[in-house]
């Protein structure tokens, strides 16, 4: 990764960190249930998603600190990750390098702090006051990241996603569940961004199709990943797909395509961009990290 991607990511990580740090200060009754999501939320992830969201917010020339309303982007991908670890879905225990949530504090708490992560992310999306945001925009933002995240986003694409293991590989059904399960909050997330900083119906569109295709991209990468890379370098299983015998690109591709597949969608993603200027060049960066990345 270039040094300046690195400090940007860095830099942007901070400001979320310490937002969650703020946020959590008054503690949630009763504590473990406290513990249990502020344990997930600093376990350590990349804030690729609400890093997008502020990188996109920039490059349309935002200038307000959005920073609230990008973490509660993270809440809903942390609850969806702790969700995804539990033993009735892909019964992982280790999530970003530490025992998975369902591990330290039982299933049933896990679920009620997923439960808890989702509701509150839109108790945030609904507070204009943490930037002053016009009530209406910040309705489209609700409205987008609701379906990215629902029935019609990412619940579908992780119920089909259980439902296909140890099929048949399928070209179809793996796409759905891709573009669905990860690609859609990958979208919302740099839809978020534009749409708060009231940019045109076009820069609009644009960064929609760069965010479905980036996040396509990422699903490949972390089906790659799950096979080539390390236990230790993601801090999760290696080799968990093989064992459910999920639905993924290499298994239906090979990893040869699937590299090719990914990078092509990246190339596409680049493409949108070019009625931008150097403002979005953290976004470009981002996009060509995530076809070299290795966590
Ligand atoms: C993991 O997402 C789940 C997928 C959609 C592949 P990330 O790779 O962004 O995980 P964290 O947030 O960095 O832990
Ligand atoms: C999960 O996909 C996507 C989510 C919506 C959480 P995976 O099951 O491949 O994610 P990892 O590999 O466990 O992070
Ligand atoms: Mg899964
Ligand atoms: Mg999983
Ligand atoms: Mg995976």
């Amino acid at each position: 990764m270039n040094t300046e991607l690195k400090k940007y990511l860095n830099d942007k990580k901070k400001g979320i960190d310490e937002f969650i740090k703020e946020y959590f200060k008054t503690p949630v009754i009763p504590l473990i249930l406290h513990e249990s999501v502020v344990y997930s939320l600093t376990a350590g992830g990349k804030r690729i998603r609400p890093i997008l969201c502020i990188a996109s917010y920039e490059a349309c020339n935002g200038n307000k600190n959005i920073i609230p309303y990008a973490t509660a982007i993270e809440f809903i991908h942390t609850y969806s990750l702790i969700h995804d670890d539990l033993p009735a879905m892909d019964d992982d225990d280790l999530r970003r390098g530490k025992p998975t949530n369902h591990k330290v504090f039982g299933e049933g708490i896990a679920i009620l702090a997923g439960d808890g992560l989702l509701t509150e992310a839109f108790r945030i999306l609904s507070n204009p006051l943490y930037a002053k945001i016009k009530a209406d925009t910040l309705l489209r933002v609700i409205y987008e990241i609701s379906m990215a995240a629902g029935l019609r986003g990412m619940v579908a694409g992780q119920a089909y996603d259980l439902i296909s293991e140890g099929k048949e590989p399928n070209g179809e059904i793996v796409e759905f569940i891709h573009l669905h399960k990860t690609a859609a909050m990958i979208r919302a997330s740099v839809k978020t961004g534009a749409l708060l900083a009231e940019a045109s119906e076009d820069k609009i569109d644009r960064l929609e199709s760069y965010g479905e295709a980036i996040g396509l991209a990422f699903q490949i990468v972390d089906d790659i990943l799950d096979i080539e890379s390390t236990t230790e370098e993601m801090g999760k299983p290696q080799g968990s797909d093989m064992q459910r015998g999920k639905m993924t690109y290499p298994r239906v591709y090979g990893i040869e395509k699937s590299r090719k597949k990914a990078k092509e969608l990246v190339d596409k993603a680049l493409e949108t961009l070019s009625i931008f200027d150097e403002k979005a060049e953290p976004l470009r960066q981002i996009a060509l990290y995530i076809v070299k990345r290795t966590s």
